[in-house]
C-alpha cells in the first residue's frame, strides 16, 4: 500500500484519541471550557454513564456567532495567539483541540449566547461540516455529546459500561470541584443526583460537602511557602485513609493535575504512618511561577512538568508533613518540617539500595471506588465554624483549651506534665490519668510507634549495638542461603550477620532498640521482606516497621513504673503519636464525666 495523506476528517478522528478516550475525558474538557468562560454554575447530565449522552450546561460568558462557528475548528482558540503565551497561560485550555476532537467522534451540538443578540447553535455530526443556525438561548453555553465514538467502533468497544464510566466522571468532576470551590457543580442521571455541590465559601466547605463534615474535621490546614512554591489546602491526619487516591486532589495554578511525582510527594509525607495502599484525603493547591511549569507536555494537560521536579516533590511532602505533624507544646525540639529521610550514618543504604524513582512508581492505580455524599449547604454552614476550629494549624491548637471529649486522634494531646501514669492493666495496657480523663494505652502499639519514629529520624539516629552473645537464627536451608546472599542489605538495617552452617545465621549486632528483644522474629521478617518485595521504599518501610514491631514491648510484658513513664513519654513526643504503622488504635480515652455517668453520678 502506498503512502496517502489522510483525509482531514480521518486525521482528526485519529488525533481525537489523544484528548478523549472515555466519557470522563469529554466531561473534563467541557467543564474546563466552562470554567475558562467564568461560569459560576456547571451542570452535567448523563445517559448511560455518558456512553449514550453527555450534556453540559454553564452560565458563563458564552460566544458570539462568529466565535461559535470557529470553536469547532481545529486549532481554533481564544486563549493564546503565540507559542510564548503558553508560558504564562492562565486558562485551563489553550490547544484549541477539545471541541473539534469531541465533535469528530460523536453527534455534537453546541448552543451558546453572550446574553446579547441572538444565540447560536452549531451542529457537527461525526466531524462533518458544521451546520450553524440562530437560536434563542439564555446567556451561557450548552454542549451536547451524543453517542460518543459511534463512528469509531474500536474505541466504543473499550468503554467499560455505564456504571464504571459514571464513577470515573464522578471522580473527575469531584477533583475539578475541589480545585474550584466557588463554582457550583451538579451531576445527574435520570433525575438522580450523583453530585450536588452548591457554591462553597472556600475549600474547606467544599471538602465538607464532598466528604462529609465528620471527615472534614480530620483535616489539617496546609500553609507552606518555600523557594518557588506556595502550597495551601488541607490534608487529613494519617488516621483517616481511603483505599484509592480519589480523595487526593492536587492542583497547580488552578489546574487539577495527576502526576506520579506529586503523588509520591504525598506518599513521602505520610511515610511510615499509613499502611501501604491507603491514601489520606488531601486537597492542595500549588502556586508557582507559570514559567517553572510546562503544561504542554500531554494532550490532556493533566500531566505537567516542573523545571525542578525534585523540588516540587519535596515541597509538597514538606507542606503536608508540617500540617499533620504534632508536637507537644513542651517538647524540647521545634516541629521538624524539613525533609526527613532514613539516612543514619551506618544505616544509610548503599546507593544500589536507594530506591529509584520509577521502581516504586504508581503501580497503585487508583480503583474508581466512588461514594460521594452530598450535603446541604445550610447544615454545612452551621458546622463550618466548628470545623474551622478543629482544623487550625496544630501549633495554634496547642494553646487552645481542650474540648472535654476530644480524642488524641484529633491531634489534641495534653501537656506531658499534666499526665500521670497510674499503672498497668492486664500486663498489656498502661493507664494514664490526665486532669479530666483517663487513657488506656496499648503498650505494644504505643512503643512501636515511638520506635518507628526514631528509626525514621535522621537527626537523632538509632545506633547499632553489638551483642554480647551473638544470636544464632535457625532457618530453612533456602532462607539461610537467601540470608547469605543478602548480608549487605541486612547490614543496612543494622543486622550484622554471617552464615553459620547450612541452616543458620549468626547475628552479631542489631539496631539498639532490638537488642534484648525479639531479634530472631525481626530477622526472619526482614528476610521475608527481602525475598517477597521489590527493592525500594516500600521494602525499606516494611523492614523498619518489622524492626519496630519486634523491638517494642509485647502484650503480657510486665513493666515497672519508670519503664511505663519512659514509654509514654517517648510515645507522646514522637512525631505522630496518634497513628500506628498498621493503622490500629493506640489509645482509648474516657472522660471522668463519662465514668461519673456510668456510676450514676449526675
Ligand atoms: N463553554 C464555553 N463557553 C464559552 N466559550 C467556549 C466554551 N467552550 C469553548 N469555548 C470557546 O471555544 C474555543 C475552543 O474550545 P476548545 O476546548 O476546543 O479549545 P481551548 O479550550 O481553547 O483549548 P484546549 O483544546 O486546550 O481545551 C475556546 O478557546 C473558547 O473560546
Ligand atoms: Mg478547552
Amino acid at each position: 500500500m502506498g503512502i496517502k495523506v489522510l483525509d482531514a476528517r480521518v486525521a482528526q478522528q485519529v488525533a481525537a484519541g489523544e484528548v478523549v478516550d472515555r466519557p470522563s475525558s469529554v466531561v473534563k474538557e467541557l467543564v474546563e471550557n466552562s470554567l475558562d468562560a467564568d461560569s459560576s454554575r456547571i451542570e452535567v447530565e448523563l445517559e448511560d454513564g455518558g456512553t449514550s449522552r453527555i450534556l453540559i450546561r454553564d452560565n458563563g460568558n458564552g460566544m458570539p456567532p462568529e466565535d461559535a462557528k470557529l470553536s469547532v475548528l481545529r486549532h481554533a482558540t481564544s486563549k493564546i495567539s503565540a507559542v510564548e503565551d503558553i508560558e504564562a497561560v492562565n486558562t485551563l485550555g489553550f490547544r484549541g483541540e477539545a471541541l473539534p476532537s469531541i465533535a469528530s467522534v460523536s453527534a455534537f451540538q453546541i448552543t451558546t449566547s453572550t446574553g446579547e443578540g441572538a444565540g447560536t447553535k452549531v451542529v457537527v455530526d461525526g466531524g462533518s461540516d458544521a451546520e450553524i443556525s440562530a437560536t434563542g438561548t439564555p446567556k451561557g453555553t450548552t454542549v451536547l455529546v451524543d453517542r460518543l465514538f459511534y463512528n469509531v467502533p474500536a474505541r466504543r468497544a473499550f468503554l467499560k459500561g455505564s456504571r464504571p464510566e459514571r464513577a470515573s466522571i464522578t471522580e473527575t468532576l469531584t477533583h475539578i470541584a475541589v480545585a474550584h470551590p466557588k463554582v457550583a457543580f451538579r451531576l445527574t442521571e435520570k433525575g438522580r443526583d450523583y453530585l450536588s455541590l452548591p457554591e462553597a465559601g472556600d475549600l474547606l466547605e467544599r471538602l465538607a460537602q464532598i466528604q462529609g463534615v465528620a471527615k472534614a474535621r480530620a483535616l489539617r490546614k496546609v500553609e507552606y511557602e518555600s523557594g518557588a512554591f506556595k502550597i495551601s489546602g488541607y490534608a487529613a491526619l494519617p488516621s483517616l485513609t481511603e483505599g484509592s487516591r480519589s480523595h487526593q486532589t492536587v492542583s497547580v495554578n488552578g489546574r487539577w493535575v495527576r502526576g506520579d511525582n506529586l503523588h509520591r510527594g504525598l506518599d513521602d509525607a505520610y511515610r511510615a504512618t499509613v499502611p501501604g495502599g491507603r491514601y489520606p484525603p488531601v486537597a492542595v493547591e500549588i502556586e508557582v511561577d507559570p514559567r517553572r511549569v510546562d503544561v504542554n507536555v500531554h494532550p490532556t494537560k493533566q500531566i505537567i512538568r516542573f523545571s525542578d521536579e525534585r523540588a516540587a516533590r519535596a515541597a509538597i511532602a514538606a507542606a503536608v508533613r508540617s500540617a499533620i505533624e504534632w508536637r507537644p507544646p513542651n517538647a524540647s525540639s521545634a516541629p521538624r518540617t524539613s525533609e526527613r529521610a532514613f539516612a543514619q550514618d551506618r544505616l544509610a543504604p548503599p546507593p544500589e539500595y536507594r530506591p529509584k524513582d520509577n521502581e516504586y512508581a504508581a503501580a497503585r492505580a487508583a480503583e474508581s471506588s466512588v461514594a460521594y455524599s452530598s450535603g446541604t449547604s445550610k447544615s454545612l454552614r452551621e458546622v463550618r465554624e466548628e470545623i474551622y476550629a478543629a482544623s487550625k494549624p496544630t501549633k495554634e491548637r496547642a494553646e487552645a483549651p481542650l474540648a472535654a471529649e476530644e480524642l488524641p486522634e484529633r491531634g489534641a494531646l495534653p501537656r506531658l506534665e499534666e499526665l500521670r501514669v497510674i499503672g498497668q492493666l492486664g500486663a498489656g495496657y498502661i493507664l494514664v490519668e490526665e486532669p479530666e480523663a483517663m487513657w488506656v494505652v496499648d503498650q505494644h502499639v504505643a512503643h512501636e510507634r515511638a520506635i518507628l519514629d526514631r528509626l525514621h529520624d535522621a537527626e537523632n539516629p538509632a545506633s547499632i549495638q553489638s551483642l554480647l552473645v551473638p544470636e544464632v537464627v535457625e532457618l530453612s536451608p533456602g532462607d539461610a542461603e537467601l540470608a547469605a546472599g543478602n548480608l549487605e542489605e541486612l547490614a543496612v538495617y543494622g543486622f550484622e550477620a554471617e552464615p553459620f552452617g547450612p541452616r543458620s545465621v549468626r547475628v552479631m549486632a542489631v539496631i539498639s532498640t532490638l537488642a534484648d528483644r525479639d531479634i530472631v522474629g525481626a530477622f526472619k521478617n526482614a528476610l521475608a521482606a527481602i525475598s517477597g518485595t521489590d527493592p525500594g521504599r516500600r521494602r525499606e518501610d516494611h523492614i523498619l516497621a518489622t524492626i519496630a514491631c519486634h523491638s517494642a514491648v509485647k502484650m503480657g510484658d510486665r513493666l515497672s513504673q519508670p519503664e511505663m513513664e519512659a514509654l509514654i513519654k517517648s510515645w507522646l513526643t514522637s512525631r505522630l503519636p496518634a497513628t500506628c504503622p498498621h493503622g490500629r488504635s493506640i489509645c482509648y480515652r474516657t472522660s471522668l464525666k463519662e465514668i461519673g455517668r456510668k456510676l450514676d453520678r449526675h
